[in-house]
C-alpha cells in the first residue's frame, strides 16, 4: 500500500514538474513574439541543423546574442530606448481624452511631468481599460497610467505608485428616475440595471452587491451613458469627475448627491520593477512639493 501511494507521489511529483516547465515555457513564447526577434532566432536555429557544426555554432552564438539584448531590455525597457511608454484609456475625461486626435487631461500632463523629470520621452498608448494591466505586466508598456483605483485584487498583478489623486464612485440616473439615493439600489425588491465600465472598479464593486445578472458593461462611459439615455440601464456607475463631463455633454442626465465608493488612483508598474517604481514614486513627491499636480488639477477640475 505505501508503495502505491510513493509511486502516486512521484507520479503527481513529475506531473507537476511537466505542468509547471508547460507553463514556462508558454510564458517565454509570449515574451518572445512580443518583438519577434526571439521567435526568428529559435527558427533560424532549427533550419542550421544539419549544415556545417561552424556555421551551427555561429547561428546559435547569434540567438544567445540576441537573448542577452533582449533581457537586457527587458529590464529597463525605459532608459535603453529613452522612452517611457503609459498604457492608458482615453475615453475619461478629465484624467485622459481625445481633443481631436490628441489625448490630453490630467494623467497625461503628470505622466508627461514624471518622463521629464526622468529624462524620457512620453508615449502614449491607448487601449481597452480591461488590457492595461496585461500591458504593464507583459512589458508592452512601462506603466499603466488611467485613473486607475489602487484594489487589493490589482496588487497582486502589478505595484502601485504613491497616489496621486481621490477617486469617487458615483451613479448616474436619467432625470425623475426612481432612484433617488445610493440605498435604493439596495432596497428589498430592487431589480435595477446598473451600467458599468468593463473591468472598472464600478464593474467589480457593482457586480459583487447587486449579482452579475443586474450589471451590463460597456466599453466606456460614453457608451453606458448612451444606453441609459435609451433606457436599456437604469442607472451607470462610474468614477465622478467622468460622471461630470458625461452629464454635461448629454441631455437629461443627474448625478446622485450620495456616492457609491471613495478610492485612491496610483500609476501601476510591471511587479517588481522597483527601479522604475521608485523613480516614479520620486517624481510624484517633488511634483507634489512643487505644487505642480495641484496646478494640474485645477487647469481641468473647476
Ligand atoms: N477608477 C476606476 C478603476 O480603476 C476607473 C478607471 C477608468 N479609467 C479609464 N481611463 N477609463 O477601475
Amino acid at each position: 500500500m505505501k508503495k502505491i501511494l510513493a509511486l502516486l507521489a512521484a507520479a503527481a511529483l513529475v506531473a507537476t514538474t511537466f505542468a509547471f516547465a508547460g507553463c514556462e515555457k508558454k510564458v517565454e513564447d509570449a515574451d518572445a513574439n512580443v518583438d519577434g526577434e526571439a521567435v526568428e532566432g529559435e527558427v533560424e536555429g532549427e533550419v542550421a541543423e544539419g549544415e556545417d557544426k561552424e556555421a551551427v555554432e555561429d547561428e546559435e552564438n547569434a540567438a544567445t546574442e540576441d537573448e542577452k539584448e533582449e533581457e537586457k531590455e527587458d529590464e529597463t525597457v525605459a532608459e535603453d530606448e529613452g522612452k517611457l511608454v503609459m498604457a492608458t484609456n482615453a475615453y475619461f475625461q478629465p484624467y485622459e481624452y481625445f481633443e481631436g486626435d490628441k489625448i490630453v487631461g490630467i494623467d497625461v500632463e503628470i505622466a508627461e511631468a514624471i518622463a521629464e523629470k526622468l529624462g524620457l520621452e512620453l508615449v502614449i498608448d491607448d487601449m481597452e481599460f480591461n488590457s492595461i494591466i496585461a500591458a504593464v505586466q507583459s512589458g508592452a508598456a512601462d506603466m499603466g497610467v488611467a485613473g486607475m483605483t489602487v484594489t487589493e485584487e490589482r496588487l497582486e498583478s502589478v505595484d502601485f505608485s504613491y497616489s496621486y489623486a481621490n477617486g469617487v464612485q458615483s451613479i448616474i440616473v436619467a432625470e425623475g428616475s426612481a432612484i433617488t439615493t445610493v440605498d435604493d439600489l439596495y432596497a428589498e425588491g430592487a431589480d435595477y440595471q446598473v451600467g458599468v465600465q468593463l473591468a472598472t472598479t464600478g464593474d467589480i464593486y457593482s457586480t459583487d452587491d447587486f449579482g452579475e445578472e443586474n450589471v451590463t458593461r460597456y466599453s466606456n462611459g460614453s457608451e453606458a451613458v448612451l444606453a441609459l439615455q435609451g433606457g436599456d440601464i437604469d442607472c451607470v456607475i462610474i468614477d465622478n469627475e467622468p460622471a461630470k463631463a458625461l452629464v454635461a455633454a448629454n441631455e437629461g442626465l443627474v448625478i446622485l448627491e450620495t456616492s457609491y465608493a471613495d478610492e485612491d488612483y496610483a500609476i501601476c508598474v510591471k511587479k517588481g520593477n522597483t527601479e522604475l517604481l521608485d523613480k516614479i514614486n520620486v517624481a510624484i513627491e517633488e511634483l507634489t512639493a512643487e505644487g505642480k499636480i495641484e496646478e494640474i488639477v485645477a487647469k481641468y477640475i473647476k
